[in-house]
């Protein structure tokens, strides 16, 4: 069954490059990134990790761990991450899953048959501490993600997390942000000490409160 927004996270073991992980307890109480790429040693999926790998820092200020799969086996992956390392000039420290029965991919519906009958898309799952469900994006095997895109919704669903605020196309971390229609404007003068600008009764920004 298909996993949707607010699902509860399906917990797992796994063979990984780090060794066996329970996927619960991997994260704690972080924030995760769980992302499927088609196979090893293929073109778009080394600079994939590689440059995930080179966000290593970014992910770790937010709180996040990151954690990879694909169908092939441990060997496979363990000979691969020294290519990427050296290709991208990075140092791939997270584990990588090797779901060769495919457990992980059925839990998380990576196989897209009538893509590929057997290697998982790129699929990536952004789990919140709670171990619900945050964010799902699906890509082709032919299109490398944007992981500055995942860095800037993650920004967007910390902060909302935490503030009745919601971010706008494009928005990027520093900017304003949108008070949600729930929050009354005499609340929100309350709420948001820094301002409001008020362009329509349902269209109110305010500075972002966390910076
Ligand atoms: C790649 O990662 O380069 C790739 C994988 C599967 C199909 C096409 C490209």
């Amino acid at each position: 069954m298909s996993l949707r927004l607010g699902d509860k996270a399906p917990n797992f073991t796994a063979q990984t490059t780090a060794g066996e992980i329970d996927f619960y307890e991997y994260l704690g109480d972080s924030w995760g990134v769980l992302f499927s790429h088609p196979a090893d040693y293929t073109p778009v999926c080394t600079t994939e990790l590689g440059r995930t790998a080179l966000l290593k820092e970014e992910f770790a200020k937010r709180n996040v761990k990151v954690l990879a799969v694909s169908v092939d086996p441990l060997e496979k992956h363990e000979g691969w991450v020294n290519d990427i390392n050296e290709t991208q000039a990075c140092t791939v420290d997270f584990p990588l899953i090797a779901d060769e029965n495919r457990k992980v991919a059925e839990l998380y519906d990576m196989i897209h048959p009538n893509a590929s009958a057997t290697a998982t898309v790129r699929s990536l799952f952004v789990i919140g501490p709670d171990k619900t469900v945050k964010l799902m994006i699906t890509y082709p095997a032919s299109t490398g993600r944007n992981f500055y895109e995942v860095m800037r919704v993650i920004d967007s669903l910390q902060l909302t997390a935490q503030h009745s605020v919601a971010t706008p196309a494009n928005w990027q971390d520093g900017e304003d942000v949108i008070v949600v229609p729930s929050v009354s404007t005499i609340d929100a003068e309350k709420k948001f000490p820094k301002g409001l600008r008020i362009v329509k009764p349902y269209l109110r920004y305010t500075p972002q409160p966390n910076k």
